[in-house]
């Protein structure tokens, strides 16, 4: 883990600490100011520590002494609730409000890293991950299918029908993600619009508030393989980045070139996430013969059988578009 990401993480968490702490003394300070029944039992319960220390000191009916003392707090807190609710207040103003109420804000739960410190520090590294991979956003609405009409695929299917079943099936994939959402699989040709509607995804999915990470395979799998060897940053862990994250989008695959290190890698990725049943989105400009060819059968019957398989078929877009474009001198 990088040092300065985990001190940053950290201190937004602790940040969330004291805004929380400043927010109660000022509920305090305007309640005080506003009932005044409520102030003398603040005043009352704001003594507590000195009265217990005087009832130690004094040594006598200790215990007994303790527990009227504890039953006056309470009921204190019952009147001042109740007083509150009164007033228009929800009974718990005065409490305390932590964004995470299991660590209090302080990062640290049971002598460990607390869940919600843990999300920062994976949602740093996203985030520095995905600025590495440059991920220009495209959107839906930038996605046409004017390119896929008036053609038909080798096998005979309307390539429009086809692709319009596609980008339906993507847009709604987006507009209900959820980390139940299951994994996808993107196979065709190059220049059909794989790597558009990922990226369409993979925006719509962000805006949902969800932990996306999205790039190339070569540069994932780069990223894993230098630190597995001990030459990246020492304490990255992209491995682990990519089996946690909500929505993994892997883009290329069969791109790169395969070593035992990278098939077993793309292995590990796809069944862990599968295990936990994370969603995940590949795509591929290779043909199902070729991935048999490159990968194991193993991987290629997880992604055939497990994955939602969404075959692009159409004419290179690039080339189109480059047809279409006025001519420059
Ligand atoms: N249906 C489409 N409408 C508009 N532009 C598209 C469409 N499909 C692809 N493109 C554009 O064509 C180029 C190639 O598409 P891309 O998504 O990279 O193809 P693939 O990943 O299938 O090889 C990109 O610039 C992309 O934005
Ligand atoms: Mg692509
Ligand atoms: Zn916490």
């Amino acid at each position: 883990m990088n040092e300065s990401v985990f001190q940053e993480a950290l201190r937004e968490i602790q940040s969330r600490r004291i805004r929380a702490e400043a927010e109660n003394e000022r509920r305090y300070a305007e309640i005080n100011a506003k009932i005044p029944p409520i102030a003398e039992i603040n005043a009352q319960l704001a003594l507590t520590s000195t009265r217990i220390v005087e009832i130690l000191r004094g040594g006598e009916d200790v215990q007994d002494r303790l527990e009227a003392l504890r039953r006056q707090n309470e009921q204190g807190q019952q009147i001042s609730a109740r007083l509150l609710v009164e007033n228009g207040y929800p009974a718990d103003y005065l409490d305390m409000h932590y964004t995470c109420e299991k660590c209090q804000d302080t990062g640290y739960s049971g002598g460990s890293l607390c869940d919600c410190l843990r999300r920062r520090i994976a949602a740093a590294g996203i985030a520095r991950m995905n600025r590495t991979a440059q991920l220009k956003l495209c959107d839906f609405s930038g996605f046409s299918l004017e390119y896929y009409k008036n053609r038909t695929s080798p096998d005979g299917e309307d390539c429009y029908t086809a692709m319009k079943k596609v980008f339906n099936g993507c847009l709604h994939y987006a507009e209900t993600f959820s980390l139940a959402s299951p994994s996808l699989l993107f196979y065709g040709s190059s220049g059909l619009g794989k790597t558009h509607l990922s990226l369409s995804i993979a925006k719509a999915v962000i805006d949902k508030g969800y932990d996306v990470i999205y790039d190339s395979v070569i540069n994932l799998l780069g990223q894993v393989e230098k630190e597995h060897f001990g030459r990246g940053d020492a304490d990255a862990d992209t491995l682990s980045l990519l089996l946690e994250a909500d929505l993994l989008i892997l883009d290329d695959l069969g791109a790169e070139f395969t070593t035992p290190f990278y098939v077993s890698t793309v292995y590990n990725i796809i069944n862990t996430r599968l295990n936990r049943g994370l969603p995940t989105i590949i795509s591929t400009n290779l043909d199902i013969a070729s991935i048999h060819q490159s990968y194991e059968e193993r991987i290629v019957s997880r992604l055939f059988a497990v994955y939602e398989c969404y075959h692009f078929i159409g004419a290179d877009i690039r080339l189109l578009k480059k047809k279409s474009s006025p001519a420059r001198f």
